[in-house]
């Protein structure tokens, strides 16, 4: 059997991760002043003589200590979208993609910042990442190193007034989530917060309500720094948004059922359920955290349009749309259970099997677990509870897998048993 599963994970703090910690304090964050004359760097890209030209009658004067200065600085949301700046880190992603196309079809400045090779496997060229983001300016710096990331931020010589976090770990490894989930995105944050910024949008995912997995651990703990940032400092405030699952999570049998195969699912298809967002909508919601005022300070559980969907209906859905009878196969959870078992026992002879079993509970955790609210009064997961936002929904998603493919929804890049 193979399983996929789309990136992420978790693990421990590394020596670096501890001086990274060190230096997320309000001493580190400092003023600073670029003259107005300071030539533009935005030195990797072509598209960017529009917001140039506006960024330069925009002299800086970011603070970043909690202040009144900072206070004022959050009067972003009084501007006109195209004076605002908006920095996006994970802009290559799934998500980020879309996000930066919202945000750019919003009228926002858009500062992407990318890796000179981007998308799954670094298949994407500079050139290639241009295209993909038009109307952004590109760029391209290291977000896993501070100094780097703080060097390219200066480099640009404009204020930065919002960040828009949509990082994961590709890769899904136990030290990979740590380093994306929580210390890539810390250091946007505080290299966000030295450049002015005063509100972060951080992209999350609902299933850290309830977290089993090392992934989720890194998730909260950047979340708990987030919301103590703006406990302390008055004029910051954050937007942490909590998907349900995305569409790319439920695809991967359609194309399998097509050629005849069963439906596979675990136990009798009703363990879990989820109201699934597509990549346009769930961009829509997070470009509505950028100025909407009832989204400060929020955590923001989101999912898509209609009733919430187990994979037993979503698989009824398929065999319809194919017009077959359906055709399931059903695993029972204990396999998992069993297998997930043997791993743990391996890593402790084989560490270097650690991502291994992670990716192993992380498949079980997915299998049973619901991506809907867990009602903390009845311990019990909500499909009331949960909002829906968007107009995309599932059904039509298939369709258009079934017609055109996958292309573009591909998982991250591991493949395991
Ligand atoms: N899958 C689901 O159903 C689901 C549901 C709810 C929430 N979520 C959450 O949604 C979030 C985003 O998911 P996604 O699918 O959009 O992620 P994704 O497609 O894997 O994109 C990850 C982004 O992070 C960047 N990144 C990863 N490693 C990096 C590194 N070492 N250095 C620099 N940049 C790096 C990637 O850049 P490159 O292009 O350069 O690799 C890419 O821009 C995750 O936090 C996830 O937990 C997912």
């Amino acid at each position: 059997m193979s399983l996929r599963f789309s990136s992420h994970v978790l693990n421990l703090h590394s020596a670096k991760h501890q001086t990274f910690f060190n230096r997320f304090s309000s001493d580190f964050i400092t003023r600073i002043q670029v003259s107005s004359t300071t030539p533009y760097a935005l030195p990797y890209s072509p598209l960017n003589k529009l917001s140039r030209e506006k960024f330069n009658h925009r002299p800086i004067t970011a603070s970043v200590t909690p202040s009144a200065e900072t206070v004022e600085s959050s009067s972003f949301r009084a501007k006109k979208p195209n004076d605002v700046n908006v920095l996006v880190v994970g802009s290559t992603g799934y998500i980020g993609k879309f996000v930066v196309k919202e945000l750019i079809n919003r009228g926002f400045n858009v500062i992407a910042v990318a890796r000179e090779r981007s998308g799954i496997k670094g298949k994407n060229s500079k050139e290639e990442t241009f295209n993909e983001l038009k109307g952004a300016n590109v760029c391209f710096s290291d977000v896993t190193n501070f100094d780097c990331l703080e060097k390219s931020l200066e480099s640009l010589s404009v204020p930065i007034d919002v960040v828009v976090s949509c990082l994961a770990s590709r890769s899904g490894g136990v030290k990979d989530s740590w380093k994306i989930d929580y210390e890539a995105t810390k250091n946007s944050l505080v290299a966000g917060r030295k450049f002015g910024a005063s509100h972060f949008v951080l992209l999350s995912a609902i299933c850290v309500q309830k977290p089993l997995l090392e992934f989720q651990r890194a998730k909260l703990k950047f979340e708990a720094e987030l919301m103590k940032e703006a406990e302390e400092n008055g004029g910051f405030s954050y937007s942490i948004v909590r998907p349900t699952a995305f569409f790319k999570s439920l695809g991967g049998q359609v194309e399998l059922v097509k050629d005849g195969k069963p439906y596979v699912m675990f136990g009798d298809g009703k363990l879990c359920a989820c109201k699934p967002i597509s990549e346009p909508d769930l961009a829509s919601f997070i470009a509505d955290c950028v100025l909407s005022e009832d989204k400060i300070n929020q955590i923001l559980p989101i999912g898509g349009p209609g009733k919430a969907l187990t994979p037993l209906e979503q698989g009824e859905m398929l065999f319809k749309l194919l017009g077959r009878e359906p055709k399931f196969l059903k695993v029972p959870i204990g396999i998992m259970d069993f297998a997930i078992g043997i791993l743990d026992n391996l890593v402790k002879i084989f560490p270097s099997m650690e991502d291994a079993a992670e990716f192993g509970k992380i498949g079980r955790y997915y299998a049973a677990e619901s991506m809907l609210i867990l009602d903390p009064e009845t311990g019990e997961y909500s499909a009331e509870m949960t909002p829906s936002y968007g107009n995309d929904t599932l059904e039509e998603f298939f369709e258009r897998v079934l017609r055109e493919g996958m292309s573009g929804q591909e998982l991250g890049e591991q493949t395991i048993f």
